[in-house]
């Protein structure tokens, strides 16, 4: 039955329901191989599955933990995934900036691992922040004030977690469907009403190609309606970092300064305006134009800061105590042109090595090491300027960093 399994999808063929569950399931319990496994998900890579398919493989996932339910919380629950980037600190902004409009936020975050970070060890820069809020007391939070940022509280999707660790070490992350049901069983099981994506695409992204974002943000749409949710898709870029910070506590620094209306120009900026207001309109049910507005004034009139500083009092936190690293290194530009191109993968893997993210699950993270860029694409330099703060004990070659910046 496995090897009959493996064989009839490696010749492109549908699988069945129960054909599946059985073959998930019983990967499991020990039943199906690592290498029965590996050798079905690179079927499914090359092969890739229909609607019914990842259907079927979305409700394994999903049933194989925890289904959270925030039915007694009032109003429409709205929740965000990014499928990854590097410098991508949007939730630290938009989740206050969406709670202050009467949208409540309850927002289970991850650790980063690679070279995209998590947000949830973000939060940890903050000194005495809580992530491990328990069930009660992440519904007693939302009920209070309307918004919650912690960990995960219940096991959601764990046969995900499973199989996405055998994915990363069988080439098999980046099928389409399997990234679409991964993603999507988490975000139903974790009791949203509406789900936001943003689909990142480009270098420092999963996905490459605008093509292959269409194809995931048109499957996870469907895999909404089929669980009667609403889900709307951005697809942003993820060629360059996102705003100005890269590492742990100067990525809350950089959030700060945004929810402060001091950092009013730059794509994160950009992109948190945008998936604030989808946020919004989809949650009080308004035109995306409208959206926009409150999302504006939220910012302006320092409803979505104060917001922020009533979780972090909340959960336990003192922004005042938020530490960079002591040592910094500037990095000068050694000529005059403009910045056509700042590498996004490589800024992650240097603040990785840096010490700010993590290559394993178990190592521990500096809070903070970083880097900040000071200048941006498009920007003009001349020679000597400084185009980055380096946050690290290390000293590194000004010429290494200086190749991540495309300067013509
Ligand atoms: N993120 C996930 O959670 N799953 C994938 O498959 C890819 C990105």
């Amino acid at each position: 039955m496995i090897v009959e399994i493996i064989n009839k999808k490696r010749l492109g063929r549908a699988l069945t329901y129960s054909e599946l569950d059985f073959f998930f399931k019983g990967y499991l319990n020990g039943e199906v191989k690592d290498y029965q496994m590996s050798a079905l998900l690179m079927a499914i890579c090359i092969r890739g599955m229909s609607d019914d398919e990842i259907f079927a493989l979305t409700k394994i996932f999903i049933e194989s933990g925890d289904i959270l339910d925030f039915s007694d919380i009032p109003g429409i629950k709205v929740d965000k995934h990014s499928t990854g980037g590097v410098g991508d600190k949007t939730t630290l902004v938009i989740a206050p900036i969406v709670a202050s409009l009467g949208v409540p936020v309850v927002k289970m975050s991850g650790r980063g691992l690679g070279y995209t970070g998590g947000t949830i060890d973000k939060l940890e820069s903050i000194p005495g922040f809580r992530v491990d809020l328990t069930e009660e007391e992440v519904k007693k939070q939302v009920k209070d004030i309307g918004l919650v940022v912690t960990g995960q509280t219940a096991d959601l999707a764990p046969m995900d977690k499973v199989i996405y660790a055998l994915r990363d070490v069988t080439g098999t992350v980046s099928s389409i469907p399997l990234i679409a049901s991964s993603i999507m069983s988490k975000k139903i099981a974790s009791g949203a009403d509406k789900i936001l994506i943003d689909i990142k695409v480009g270098k420092g992204a999963l996905l490459k190609t605008k093509k292959d974002a269409n194809k995931l943000s048109q499957l996870m749409i469907k895999i909404g309606k089929f669980y009667n949710r609403e889900v709307r898709t951005i697809i942003s870029d993820m060629n360059v970092p996102l705003g100005h910070a890269i590492g742990n506590s100067l990525e809350v620094l950089e959030a700060i300064d945004i929810l402060r209306g001091k950092e009013k120009k730059s794509n994160l900026v950009d992109l948190c305006i945008e998936l604030a207001s989808e946020m919004v309109s989809m949650g009080k049910e308004i035109s995306k134009d409208e959206a926009v507005k409150l999302v504006k004034k939220s910012i302006k009139n320092l409803s979505a800061y104060n917001k922020f500083l009533e979780m972090v009092e909340e959960q336990g936190g003192d922004i005042k105590g938020i530490k960079v690293n002591k040592k910094v290194q500037k990095i000068k530009a050694s000529k005059y042109g403009t910045i056509v191109a700042i590498d996004a993968l490589e800024f992650g893997k240097l603040s990785v090595s840096l010490g700010a993210g993590r290559i394993n699950k178990e190592d521990s993270i500096d809070y903070g090491v970083g880097i900040y860029l000071e200048k941006m694409v498009g920007q003009k330099v001349r020679k000597g300027d400084v185009l980055a703060r380096i946050y690290s004990d290390t000293k590194f070659e000004a010429s290494f960093i200086e190749n991540i910046f495309i300067i013509e």
